[in-house]
């Protein structure tokens, strides 16, 4: 009995395995161990600086950030960009798709205005470009194996290590399919993806001395659009790791509370 149902196990793994393994297609993504992962992982402040830095130089080109307000900049748990840089970053902020962002139009001047801290990051969908705010959670890096989703369990959802293995995932491939070029990416479902290698290493110059290869600066953006994506992490592992404190002292206490009370009842029942 137990070996037929073993049998039956080891078959029904083996055939969830293929598919899961059909699903993914040849997408191939490597673990990096960011900062902040982990219960006590933080962010790495000059990290997301770097980050804010290549996305600001690179990426905004094409990509808008419409759901982050520009002043979180100045988030201690964040970038911690003091607030008279993040106010001059928004002045110098490029506008280039000004169209999609009607609420910088000022009717009296009949001009765009420039970004204030109180203002989004524009929005931006040159070419078909997705908006970068939530990317880093709307992504899995890691599934598996065989469809249990274990991986992500032990390794997280993968959301900026699939951003990672995108920008470094190019193979110098390219293909015109109706009028569009398409780019082979090992990391992109399906191998073929329609933007171009953003990134080619020294594309910027940072201020902190760091090396500016192409790997870094994939990590770099990546950090950073995890921390646009869920700015308030920190925050939510520190009251996590409180909460799980305070659940354990209650339930000694409770337990505790629970022996105290019982024990004349049960001195009685032995008694009796
Ligand atoms: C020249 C314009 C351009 C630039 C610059 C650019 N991208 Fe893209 N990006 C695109 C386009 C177009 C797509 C849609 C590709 C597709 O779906 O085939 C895209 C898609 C993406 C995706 C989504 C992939 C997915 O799973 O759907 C990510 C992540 C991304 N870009 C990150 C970046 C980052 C980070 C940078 C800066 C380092 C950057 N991009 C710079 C045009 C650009």
């Amino acid at each position: 009995m137990i070996r037929k149902f073993a049998l039956t196990a080891a078959a029904v793994l083996a055939l969830s395995g293929n598919v899961a393994q059909a699903a993914e297609g040849e997408s191939h993504i490597e673990d990096v161990s960011f900062s902040f992962e982990g219960p006590f992982g933080t962010f790495d402040q000059m990290q997301l600086q770097r980050g804010l830095q290549v996305y600001t130089e690179v990426c905004a080109a094409c990509h808008g950030m419409r759901y982050v307000p520009i002043r979180t900049l100045s988030d201690a748990t964040g970038p911690g960009i003091p607030e008279d840089q993040v106010r001059a970053y928004a002045e110098e902020f490029p506008l280039n798709d000004e169209l999609a962002n009607p609420q910088l139009f000022d009717r009296e001047t009949e001009e765009y205005r420039a970004l204030k801290p109180t203002d989004h990051f524009p929005a931006n969908e040159m070419q078909g470009a997705p908006d970068l705010s939530l990317m880093a959670k709307a992504r899995a890096g890691f599934h598996g194996p065989y469809g249990t989703g274990l991986s992500q369990l032990f390794n997280g959802m993968g959301g900026p290590e699939y951003i990672t293995a995108i920008l470094t995932g190019y193979t110098g491939e390219e293909k015109e399919e109706a009028g569009t070029l398409f780019y082979e990416n090992t990391a992109f479902p399906g191998g073929w993806i329609s933007m171009a290698p953003p990134l080619h290493g020294d594309d910027v110059e940072y201020a902190d001395g760091h090396s500016a290869s192409v790997h870094n600066e994939a990590e770099d953006i990546s950090a950073f659009l995890m921390w646009a994506a869920e700015p308030k992490m920190m925050d939510r592992k520190a009251t996590g790791f409180m909460a799980v404190i305070f659940l354990t002292v209650l339930t000694v206490l409770l337990y505790a509370t629970n022996k105290r009370l019982w024990k004349p009842v049960k001195k009685a029942a032995k008694e009796a």
